[in-house]
């Protein structure tokens, strides 16, 4: 059975068969991983553009691994180096770059809809790395398959997702994918970086931390996204950290044994402290490791539509 559309934007619709389809055939490539030569030859001679406008460790490096993986040829395009510092806009830049015959484009860029006017202006199939503070779906396929194999299920749990869910896009594409496979979606954190309408998607808004660990089987921890200029919306980072942050303290005074995702990068010592973040909760480099697979999934599913 196909993936039902050609590109992948965002969560937000997408089918629960659509996203069962992706979950399961991860699963088939995650063991892929562990063998000694990692590669199959599915995707020979497929050409995938790797476009980030933005700083990126975990996706870029794991969408490239994955094409590789797959025997795709990939190309890494990044802004530093390229013509966008001659002034070349976005559209010509890809115009440009699909000339040289392109299959497939992953896109990541701080303005939210770059992936959909991509697809409005270029041929090839488009993948979302994350847009602004819109989308990041494959983060939350990584997320929800990193929960499922470790709780067995997503239908009828109960995810919280902690800290700044007004300029999280991975809080949007998590909301969107978790609800769609049966999971109760709650958010916490200070009011200020809880968006007005909320609500509206059916999620249940959380002020007290501890109420978050004491209600939920999982917590994905978001960053403070300092860069978006997200240190405003409290008094200061040591006070965030306080009411906020997860430490040994808070999960042994709740008594709960909660697991713990965090799409990285971590600040630590603000929403993790640095024993959580390495304790036996958390599932971070778990979560890393099979993002490769999920992207491996998404690559092979629109990679062979046509
Ligand atoms: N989780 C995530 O998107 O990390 P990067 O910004 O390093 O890609």
């Amino acid at each position: 059975m196909p993936l039902s559309s050609n590109h992948l934007l965002g969560l937000q619709g997408v089918s629960k068969e659509d996203l069962q389809l992706i979950l399961d055939t991860a699963h088939t490539f995650r063991e892929i991983l562990d063998r000694p030569i990692k590669k199959v030859p599915t995707l020979q001679g497929k050409t995938i553009v790797n476009l980030f406008y933005e700083s990126s460790t975990r996706t870029r490096i794991s969408f490239e691994l994955a094409e590789k993986r797959l025997s795709a040829d990939a190309i890494n395009f990044a802004v530093s180096g390229s013509s966008v510092s001659k002034g070349e806009t976005f559209k010509d830049t890809i115009k440009n770059i699909e000339a040289m015959k392109i299959d497939m484009v992953i896109v990541r860029h701080s303005a939210a809809g770059a992936p959909v006017y991509l697809t409005k202006i270029c041929d090839a199939n488009i993948i979302n790395a994350g847009d602004g503070t819109h989308e990041h779906p494959t983060q939350a396929l990584l997320d929800m398959y990193s929960i499922r194999q470790k709780l067995g299920k997503l239908e009828g749990l109960k995810v919280c997702i902690v800290g700044d869910i007004a300029h999280s896009r991975v809080a949007l594409s998590n909301i969107f994918g978790l609800q769609t496979m049966g999971a109760k979606v709650s958010v916490c954190g200070p009011s200020t970086m809880i968006p007005k309408n909320i609500k509206d998607l059916g999620v249940e808004v959380i002020y007290n931390i501890d109420e978050a660990i004491q209600d939920n089987d999982v917590l994905n921890v978001l960053r403070i996204q300092l860069e978006r200029n997200a240190g405003e919306y409290f008094p200061s980072i040591r006070e965030y950290a306080k009411y906020f942050g997860i430490t040994n303290e808070r999960l042994d005074k709740n008594g709960k044994d909660v697991l713990i995702l965090h799409p990285g990068p971590i600040n630590r010592g603000v929403e993790l402290s640095s024993e959580v973040a390495d304790g036996s909760n958390q599932i971070i480099l778990y979560q890393v490791t099979n993002g490769v697979a999920i992207r491996m999934a998404v690559l092979y599913l629109l990679g062979t539509l046509n």
